[in-house]
């Protein structure tokens, strides 16, 4: 397809939920979340697809062709706080481009093509990323999801009824998992890793979050003498440069980007800190051993400075593989595209484990990813189309 056909429709929700920052506010179950599903219903049906919303809250729009399981394919809308605007919805819109060209060709689909846009796929509002595609897979528990918060304290539950969705069905789906044939998830590359427009992705590193809580005693920042304090800030600020040297010296990333003080005074020595840990790497053994020094030498400072140290996982996520053939697969018929895996975490990762699932990643000329300046050129988008209306129809017929 032409960059202008491609730039038309990802023209059409560039705005929603778009922040003074450049970087997009769309959290699961707001009200520029369903700006999107609105969006994405009027583009179901203005193909004449049918929509309709798992007990997940996950949406989908069919094109009801042929037998057996479906092939499906999409991604997600929601975008970490102040994010960019490809990492999700490129993916959505290439998928109503690429059944576009392949209606455009005639082609008659031997099973039918769907079209997925899933939940809470960056736990940027309740913390547990691919929330929706984990509770699909029942490998998060529906009481636990239900309880999830944001941070101003509204469960998943609430924020699902005020948005008219059901949160009391929330739970496994083995028959929707039984119905898709093939996932194909395209997504704009998150690093500074492919050189080509298209490439297909090998696999994804493990992966995981974890709450580190910090405790101590407010107190005068005027008055209470350095000997005398109890200061778990000082304890937090030993983690993160901790975090920094056991991933580099275990050859892992690891991340500090959110921390909460209670409370929060410039005049007063903190009672709590609270940060999340975000810590990936190459295979599972680097990822513990990240995880077990930073365990171990914060456990070791926070006895020095008087404070309490506890951490906790969010989400942990094993190393994903993807089906071996399927990659081959598709990385001849788009004429030996670059192969190549990722620290990013994905819904593809998720359903991998049920489903033979593949990735088409889209080239990213500034590598910048979950900030404003994430981007990807109309002409390597529309190149992206192109390439996922082919794997639909080769997955199809
Ligand atoms: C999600 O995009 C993640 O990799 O954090
Ligand atoms: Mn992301
Ligand atoms: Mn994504
Ligand atoms: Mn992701």
């Amino acid at each position: 397809m032409d960059a202008t056909g491609f730039r038309r429709l990802w023209d059409e929700i560039a705005g929603v939920g778009r922040a003074e920052s450049g970087g997009y506010l769309r959290f699961s179950w707001s009200e520029s979340d369903l700006a999107l599903r609105g969006w994405f219903d009027a583009q179901a049906a203005a193909r004449g697809l049918r929509t309709e919303t798992d007990r997940n809250g996950n949406r989908y729009a069919w094109w009801d062709a042929g037998t057996g399981p479906a092939v499906l394919t999409g991604s997600h809308f929601d975008a970490v706080p102040h994010g960019g605007a490809y990492d999700g919805p490129l993916g959505i819109v290439a998928a109503f481009l690429a059944v576009d060209e392949l209606r455009a060709e005639g082609f008659e689909p031997a099973r039918p093509i769907v079209i997925g846009a899933f939940t809470e796929e960056e736990g940027g509002r309740f913390g547990v990323p691919c929330l929706g595609t984990r509770l699909m897979a029942g490998v998060v528990d529906p009481d636990r999801a239900r309880a999830l918060t944001d941070p101003g304290g509204t469960t998943l539950a609430d924020a699902m009824r005020a948005a008219g969705a059901d949160p009391d069905a929330l739970g496994p789906d083995p028959e929707r998992l039984a119905s898709i044939a093939a996932f194909v998830e395209l997504h704009v590359e998150q690093g500074r890793n492919l050189d080509a427009p298209v490439g297909v992705a090998s696999a994804i590193w493990p992966h995981g979050r974890w709450r580190m809580t910090f405790t101590g005693a407010a107190d005068h920042a005027g008055t209470t003498r350095l000997p005398d304090r109890r200061d778990p800030m000082l304890t937090f600020a030993f983690a993160v440069l901790a975090a920094r040297k056991e991933a580099r010296r275990a050859g892992g990333l690891a991340t500090v980007g959110r921390v909460e003080a209670v409370p929060n005074a410039t005049n007063a020595i903190a009672s709590q800190v609270t940060a999340w840990l975000d810590s990936r790497a190459p295979d599972e053994a680097v990822l513990a051993e990240i995880l077990g020094g930073v365990t171990a030498k914060v456990a070791e400072r926070a006895e020095r400075d008087g404070t309490r140290f506890a951490i906790a996982p969010e989400s942990e996520t094993p190393i994903v593989e993807f089906d071996a053939s399927l990659r081959d697969r598709l990385a001849a018929l788009l004429g030996g595209v670059p192969v190549l895996p990722t620290g990013a975490g994905h819904d593809a990762g998720v359903l991998a484990a049920h489903v033979p699932t593949a990735m088409l990643f889209v080239r990213n000329p500034t590598g910048v990813s979950h900030a404003p300046g994430e981007g990807a050129s109309d002409e390597d988008c529309a190149a992206g189309v192109d390439a996922l209306a082919a794997v639909l129809r080769d997955l199809a017929c």
